[in-house]
C-alpha cells in the first residue's frame, strides 16, 4: 500500500512530537510499502523536489531505468526525470539544514495553532460547516449558501481558495504565511463579509462558481475528456 503524504509528510511527524494525537500512517503500519512526501511543500524547498521512501530496496529497484546498450553510452536514472538541476537538490538540502528539526517543529506549532483558531471561529458562523475534524487543511461547506459563491467573494478579497466537490465546498491549506500577525483574523472577517455578499448580492458575474457547479453534475468520463481537451488546447497555442 502506498501512502500519499505529499501534504502531511512534513507536518504530521512534528505534530506528533508536539503532543497532537496523530494516528499511525507510516511504516509503523503493516502493509505500507511506500510513502511520498513533498519537500517542495512543507519542507520549504523549491518546486521540483520531492521524496519517495520504500520499505525495502526491492521495490525501489522497479523505479530504476537502465539502457545498457545505448549507442550514446550507458544510460541509467533512478527517477522519471533524467537530466535534472543540481540546484533543486542543493537548495532542498540547504532548506532542511537551515530549518532543522527545531525549525520544522516551530513552524508546525504555529500552523496548527492557527488552524485551531480558524476551525473554532468558523464553527461559530452558523451558515458554515467544517468538514471532518481538521488540523491545518480546513475544508468548509454550507447547507444554506452555495459555497462556490462564498469562494468567489473570498477571491475578490484576495483569498484564492481551492474548490472541492462531493460535497461542494472549498478548502484552505494553511502555511507559515497564514501564521503572520492579523492574517487568521482577516480570514474569518473576510469569510463573514463574503457570506454577507453572497446573501445580499447573489452570484457574482465573474468567478469559478458556475464551473465548480457544473463539475458536480458532469459524469466523470466527460470531465476527464474536457480536461484532456484543455491540455490539448494549452499545448496547441497556434490553433
Ligand atoms: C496529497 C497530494 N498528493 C499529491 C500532490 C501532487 O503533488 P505534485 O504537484 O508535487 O505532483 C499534491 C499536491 O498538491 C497533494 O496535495
Amino acid at each position: 500500500m502506498h501512502v500519499d503524504a505529499a501534504l502531511g509528510g512534513f507536518i504530521l511527524p512534528f505534530a506528533r512530537k508536539l503532543g497532537y494525537d496523530i494516528p499511525q500512517f507510516d511504516f509503523a503500519v503493516e502493509g505500507v510499502t511506500s510513502i511520498n512526501l513533498d519537500t517542495h511543500k512543507y519542507g520549504y524547498a523549491p518546486k521540483g523536489s520531492s521524496v519517495i521512501l520504500y520499505r525495502d530496496p526491492e521495490l525501489f529497484s522497479y523505479q530504476v531505468y537502465t539502457v545498457g546498450d545505448w549507442t550514446g553510452g550507458i544510460y541509467f536514472t533512478p527517477t522519471t526525470l533524467g537530466s535534472k538541476p543540481g540546484f533543486t537538490i542543493a537548495a532542498t538540502w540547504a532548506a532542511m539544514l537551515y530549518l532543522g528539526e527545531e525549525g520544522y517543529m516551530k513552524i508546525t506549532k504555529e500552523i496548527l495553532e492557527t488552524g485551531k483558531y480558524i476551525v473554532n471561529e468558523t464553527r461559530k458562523i452558523s451558515e458554515l460547516k467544517i468538514l471532518g475534524d481538521p488540523l491545518w487543511i480546513i475544508a468548509i461547506s454550507s447547507d444554506s449558501i452555495n459555497p462556490y459563491v462564498i469562494m468567489d467573494y473570498m477571491a475578490q478579497r484576495n483569498w484564492h481558495l481551492i474548490g472541492l466537490i462531493n460535497p461542494p465546498g472549498f478548502h484552505i491549506a494553511l502555511t507559515y504565511r497564514h501564521t503572520l500577525p492579523g492574517v487568521k483574523e482577516s480570514f474569518i472577517n473576510d469569510l463573514r463579509e463574503s457570506i454577507k455578499d453572497a446573501i445580499e448580492k447573489g452570484q457574482p458575474t465573474t468567478g469559478m462558481a458556475p464551473i465548480y457547479g457544473a463539475t458536480a453534475f458532469l459524469p466523470k468520463d466527460q470531465l476527464d475528456l474536457i480536461l484532456k481537451y484543455v491540455i490539448d488546447w494549452l499545448y496547441n497555442p497556434w490553433e
